[in-house]
């Protein structure tokens, strides 16, 4: 027996400190200027002592629940993406299930990096459609601030905190909300993103710049291709949150309508890896720059490099 899958919903966390470009500029040689035109930031939020990677979790993790009115005694499996937990042992999906009251689920932390939410997305879809679990609560959550170099230019002023999640469930009438998974990777080129030996990101950002707007536009074909959709079908485009320019640039490509909303929460958050897709999603949300029923293209790339994306059905 095969179900549907649909994403039954959303939430977020988003800190409520707010680190501007000119408190940026405090910190290391940049200006307002330099930090729009070449990335597209205004603002990033930075989180607390008391926000960590697993009670930003579960703050997003509760709003998604509550959106989808489930009880969390259905919940079969938590997945969280997230590639800043320091200490990876107790990882982070038990203890987030824990706080949320989801008794015994499967509990599991995925690494993926910048791509970890649609990778662990595509794994719920996979363990719903074939009966493992009824739901899957699915969650991205960085807390990229502690794992940020604050004396390095070239990366400290893009990276911020917070969390977004998606509940996975079955659809009532077999139909699909989780569309097929293009995933892939260039393992060659790993050395472009990396930790140094105080597990500070370090970065090439013009290789890895040219990668993303190189490969990006194919991948984003081939998922349309799988999906059996054209672009112009589409009523979003959500990339991962790494650069206003490469968002950009990677929707001229495809010729998009105008009436396409564009995932553009980097302006307000910055770069949260693993959480920016489902961030870029409520925001999108709220806004009313999407509705119920409109398809949204996920692409989510980073460090490997490592890429996955899919079309979904918002809830
Ligand atoms: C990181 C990134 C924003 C840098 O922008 P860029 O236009 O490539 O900038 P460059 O690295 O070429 O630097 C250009 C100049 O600006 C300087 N510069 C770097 N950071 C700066 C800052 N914050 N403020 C002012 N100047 C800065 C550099 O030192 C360099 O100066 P130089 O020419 O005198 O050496 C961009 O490369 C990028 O977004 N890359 C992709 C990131 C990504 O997708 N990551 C994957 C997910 S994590």
């Amino acid at each position: 027996m095969t179900y549907g899958t649909r994403i039954s919903g959303l939430g977020d966390y988003r800190p409520s400190t707010i680190i501007s470009n000119e408190d940026m500029a405090k910190l290391v040689e940049t200006s307002d200027e330099w930090i729009r035109t070449r990335v597209g930031i205004a603002n990033r939020r930075k989180a607390g002592a008391d926000e960590t990677v697993v009670t930003m979790a579960t703050a997003a993790g509760a709003k998604a629940i509550a959106d989808a009115g489930i009880d969390p005694t259905e919940i079969d499996l938590v997945l969280v993406a997230t590639c800043s937990l320091l200490a990876t042992m107790p990882h982070a999906a038990p203890r987030v299930a824990v706080a949320l009251g989801i008794p015994s689920p499967g509990a599991v932390d995925i690494n993926a990096a910048c791509a970890g939410f649609c990778y662990a997305l595509s794994f719920a879809a996979d363990a719903v459609r074939g009966g493992t679990a009824r739901n899957v609560l699915v969650i991205g959550a960085e807390k990229l601030t502690d794992i940020t170099n604050w004396e390095d230019r070239n990366t400290c002023i893009l990276f911020g905190d917070g969390a977004g999640a998606a509940l996975v469930s079955r659809s009532a009438d077999g139909s699909e909300g989780i569309g097929p998974v293009v995933m892939g990777s260039a393992g060659e080129l790993s050395e472009f993103i990396t930790m140094n030996d105080k597990l500070q990101m370090v970065m090439e950002g013009q290789s890895v710049y040219r990668w993303a707007t190189g490969v990006l536009p194919t991948v984003v074909r081939e998922i349309l291709d799988r999906t059996g959709i054209d672009a112009a079908n589409l009523d979003a485009l959500v990339l991962h949150q790494a650069n206003l320019r490469i968002i950009d640039s990677v929707a001229r490509s495809l010729h998009l309508p105008e009436s396409v909303a564009i995932g553009r929460d980097i302006v307000e958050s910055g770069n949260t890896s693993a959480a920016s897709i489902p961030l870029a999603l409520t925001t999108l949300r709220e806004t009313g720059e999407v509705t119920s029923g409109d398809r949204m293209l996920l692409l989510g790339f980073g460090g490997g490099l490592s890429y996955a994306g899919q079309v979904i059905t918002c809830p």
